[in-house]
């Protein structure tokens, strides 16, 4: 069988499906290609979702144990019933899936199952279980997104050695759990099962957590994980593990070992690219198997393009949004925008820590002067009527232009108050603009316009 299609897309997740639905709004013909057999890629499956599900669960279950107190709510026995918890989150999942599925359905997106190879410049086969299918495309979009980075020496068994997707899905509460990592996966999941009982602890090749966020913001965040128990041990290379008569052990340093129930590897991840037929095209990907696009996201080979996790930039599903539908907007109208200066991201632990623009390291060491304003929660009605009044708001803003260059947020809905921060960044504002927007009291985002005023040595509350 052979069909034609303005566009094949290669893969189903958030740049992908996205990408379809955009470019079928706009009125193309298109096919996308998904090896699983559920639609939404590892953010829907394995990934962004079910965690944030399981965040939420375990966070419900702290609070109801340890938080109901001080707010005058007793409560008996609290006990987990952790495979209604993983139910909640299959069933969460679930309904996202067949939503993009209906999405499908209702864009007139051909839905093709199976495992895409690029054979030629307009040509994909697709093996799928019961048969071949060779499709003609005008244009080809690779978003086939990104998997696990293995680690020497780590013996992967996706059982008691295992990625997130394994911790997602564990039928038991680890009694120690050690994540190799201390990045958004390590500190999100490690947190889901120090919550639930484990002890966790959380190896760091660097001296630092979350590299690449603002330092002063990761600091703090590690001392209240630290608080909240979860251990840390920084400058640790590891540099072995494996599973022995069901225990596991990891080898630190070379010099130190380890015993645990298990193992969360959580080194980063790499772009899906084997198998792709890259080599039919011309292809390289480059030293860390990403794919190089210009502006257009058209790689080397003409009529073909890649977005989201395959390509340069953070590996973040709403990064990967962004470009899908840029690409799309450009192939149907010759005009689309990512701004990739105002790209937020975000640590969904309890606190939530959210940046989004550039980091005070960032700053000093192009020489950009800035002057900065910080505001913290604990001075914020709101954040105290809640109860959670850790953390705090740093807005850094150009010195003579007072333009916002970048926020960072540690505290209560961080990854929400972020979205102001980022849209104010985008319409080029600067602290003065956010800090004469009224801001509704009580609320946390008073917090964001007291760092505004801040900037200028003029906050109310603090
Ligand atoms: P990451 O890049 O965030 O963190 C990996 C950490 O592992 C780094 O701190 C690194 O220094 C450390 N590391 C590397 N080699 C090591 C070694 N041998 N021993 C000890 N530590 C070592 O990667 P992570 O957490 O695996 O996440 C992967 C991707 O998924 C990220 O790019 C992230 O953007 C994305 N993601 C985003 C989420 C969100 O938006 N909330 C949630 C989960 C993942």
């Amino acid at each position: 069988m052979s069909e034609s299609f303005d566009l094949v897309v290669i893969g189903a997740g958030p740049g992908g499906y996205v990408a379809s639905i955009r470019a079928a709004q706009l009125g193309l013909r298109v096919a996308c290609v998904e090896r699983e057999s559920a639609l939404g890629g590892t953010c829907l499956r394995v990934g962004c979702i079910p965690s944030k599900a399981l965040l939420e669960s375990s966070e419900r279950y702290e609070e109801t144990r340890n938080g109901l107190k001080q707010h005058g709510v007793l409560t008996g026995d609290v006990t987990l019933d952790l495979p209604a918890m993983l139910r909640r989150k299959d069933s969460v999942v679930l309904a996202l899936t067949k939503g993009v599925e209906g999405l499908f359905k209702k864009n007139r997106i051909t839905r093709i199952t199976g495992q895409a190879r690029i054979t030629g410049p307009k040509r994909v086969v697709v093996t799928g279980a019961k048969e071949t299918v060779e499709l003609d495309a005008k244009t080809i979009l690779i978003a086939t997104g990104s998997q696990s980075t293995p680690l020497p020496g780590v013996e992967v068994d996706n059982d008691r050695i295992g990625t997130s997707t394994e911790a997602l899905t564990y039928p038991e509460v680890p009694g120690h759990l050690v994540v190799i990592g201390a990045g958004y996966i390590g500190l999100e999941l490690g947190s889901v099962w120090r919550r639930l009982g484990s002890r966790v602890t959380v190896l760091e090749y660097l001296d630092r957590i979350l590299p690449g966020m603002d330092a002063e913001l990761a600091a703090e965040a590690r001392k209240v994980f630290e608080k909240q128990g979860i251990e840390f041990r920084l400058k640790t290379k590891v540099t072995g593990a494996k599973v022995l008569n069901g225990r596991c052990t990891v080898r630190l340093n070379d010099d130190d070992v380890m015993d645990c129930d298990r193992v969360l590897l959580a080194v980063g991840r790499r772009p899906n690219t084997e198998g792709l037929g890259l080599e039919t095209v011309g292809i390289q990907p480059d030293e860390r198997g990403r794919i190089s696009v210009d502006e257009r996201f058209q790689t080397t080979a003409s009529g073909i393009h890649a977005v989201g996790d395959v390509i340069a930039g953070p590996m973040l599903a709403h990064k990967a949004e962004e470009e899908g539908v840029a690409f799309a907007e450009m192939l149907v109208t010759g005009h689309g925008h990512v701004d990739y200066g105002v790209i937020p991201g975000i640590v969904y632990t309890h606190p939530e820590i959210a940046t989004v623009g550039r980091s005070e390291e960032e700053l000093q060491s192009a020489g950009v002067a800035y002057r900065k304003g910080v505001f913290p929660f604990m001075a914020n009605g709101r954040a105290r009527a809640l109860g959670h009044t850790e953390g705090r708001v740093k807005i850094l803003a150009d010195a003579t232009t007072d333009r916002v260059l970048g926020v960072h947020i540690i505290g209560p809905h961080a990854g929400d108050l972020i979205a102001e921060a980022a849209a104010a960044m985008t319409f080029g504002a600067s602290s003065e603009d956010i800090a004469r927007c009224c801001h509704a009291h009580p609320t946390l985002s008073e917090a964001l316009k007291e760092a505004a005023m801040a900037v200028e040595g003029r906050a109310i509350h603090f």
